[in-house]
């Protein structure tokens, strides 16, 4: 059984029900969270966790749709942790591991938090929903729109690769290119669903998504039996990142870790780069950047996230770091990973090889440290 116990604002903690559709803080406009029952015993040790079969629901007690276990999936999750091989060994890094996404239905780690967000959607009534993309997480919409039978709506860049247009309209989702970023896309979005009554299902304008994709630090304890000492995550509107910290403060509440945690490392491409901006400047949150470049890394041009305070605190908070890598260093990322491992990543996957090379050369990552990095995506979708 779920134990969804009441959503919480994760800027000013005012308690909303859990039983009907939220998007952000009614209080404050804040991103909504999910918090769970985790004093009531029958909670599963990790053991009896770990007899179940891999994939997205495996605990399904901590996410939120009542269906649980049987939750329509489409092969979400459990994806490969790489040992770094040759990739390691470029990089000074033997302990390297490389958590491959790509392997996620619809070629990305989106697919984790659509799984979750559009069956919690269906469960509680939405009939249509929308949200501006840099495309990945529209394809992943439309495919589990489909899957539930929802309406699915995607504003996406007019930049946005052709191949991933193309994928969200077979999926039966309707498409609009909008003119600039991502930014203008959202607002582009939000008055479309004021004026329809779609459910926005834009990054942490409702509160699910984040929970599909923190059981990739779930993943990560499951195999290594132990927290890493450092993530490194390609950062855009930083629900990878975010879910990942709450992941690991919820396995520390269930007695699965200790207070340790892995050195959280946001990744952002140089052209824009807001939370790498404040990090180093010591803000509690980040100003839009204005004019972000175009980059090959389409999901980190991302000018203004609204869950900012959440990603810097997770990083300030396990002690760790916040990266810009140039467009020409991230493309070497990508090479390098390409012909030292076999996997040919996203770009935003060769942006963390990048930056892993960056604090290795500073000797803020160690060589004997375990650390994962994360390619979030499959370059395919954009290469035509
Ligand atoms: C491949 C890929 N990596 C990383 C990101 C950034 O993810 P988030 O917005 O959760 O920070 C995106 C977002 O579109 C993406 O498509």
């Amino acid at each position: 059984m779920a134990r969804l116990a009441y959503l919480e604002c994760g800027r000013c903690g005012q308690r909303h029900a859990s039983q009907r559709l939220h998007n952000v803080c009614t209080a404050c406009g804040g991103p909504l969270l999910c918090r769970y029952d985790l004093d009531t015993p029958g909670l599963p040790a990790l053991e009896e966790v770990l007899r179940r079969p891999a994939g997205q629901f495996r605990l399904h007690e901590l996410l939120p749709t009542e269906s649980g276990a049987q939750t329509p999936s489409l092969g979400e999750g459990a994806t490969p942790l790489l040992p770094g091989a040759g990739l390691g060994a470029a990089l000074g890094l033997p302990g390297l591991l490389v958590k491959d996404e790509a392997q996620n239905p619809t070629s990305s780690f989106k697919a984790r938090g659509m799984a979750v967000a559009m069956a919690r959607a269906r469960e509680l009534g939405a009939v249509a929903v929308c949200l501006p993309s840099a495309g990945n997480a529209g394809c992943a919409a439309a495919a589990y729109g489909a899957r539930h039978g929802l309406e699915v709506h995607v504003a996406v860049p007019q930049a946005t690769p052709r191949a991933i247009v193309r994928a969200c309209r077979a999926l039966g989702a309707g498409v609009t290119e909008v003119p600039g970023s991502i930014a203008d896309a959202g607002k582009w979005m939000a008055e479309q669903a004021a004026q329809h009554g779609w459910f926005s299902l834009a990054t942490l304008r409702e509160p699910y998504r984040v929970e599909g994709k923190k059981v990739m630090a779930y993943e990560l304890v499951y195999e290594l039996g132990r927290v890493p000492d450092v993530v490194v995550y390609p950062t855009g509107g930083g629900t990878g990142l975010i879910g990942m910290a709450k992941a690991f403060d919820e396995m520390q509440s269930m007695g699965w870790i200790g207070a340790e945690r892995p050195r959280f490392v946001s990744v952002q491409m140089a052209g824009c780069a807001p939370i790498v901006r404040a990090f180093e400047s010591g803000a509690e949150t980040a100003l839009a950047w204005d004019a972000p470049a175009e980059t090959a890394a389409y999901g980190l041009r991302v000018p203004a996230a609204l869950g900012d305070f959440l990603m810097l605190r997770a990083l300030r908070g396990s002690g760790g770091s916040a990266v810009a890598v140039s467009e020409e260093e991230m493309q070497a990322g990508c090479e390098r990973m390409a012909r030292r491992l076999g996997l040919w990543p996203a770009p935003e996957g060769g942006a963390c090889v990048a930056a892993a090379a960056k604090l290795r050369a500073r000797g803020w990552l160690g060589a004997g440290e375990c650390v994962v990095l994360f390619n979030t995506g499959s370059p395919f979708p954009y290469c035509a």
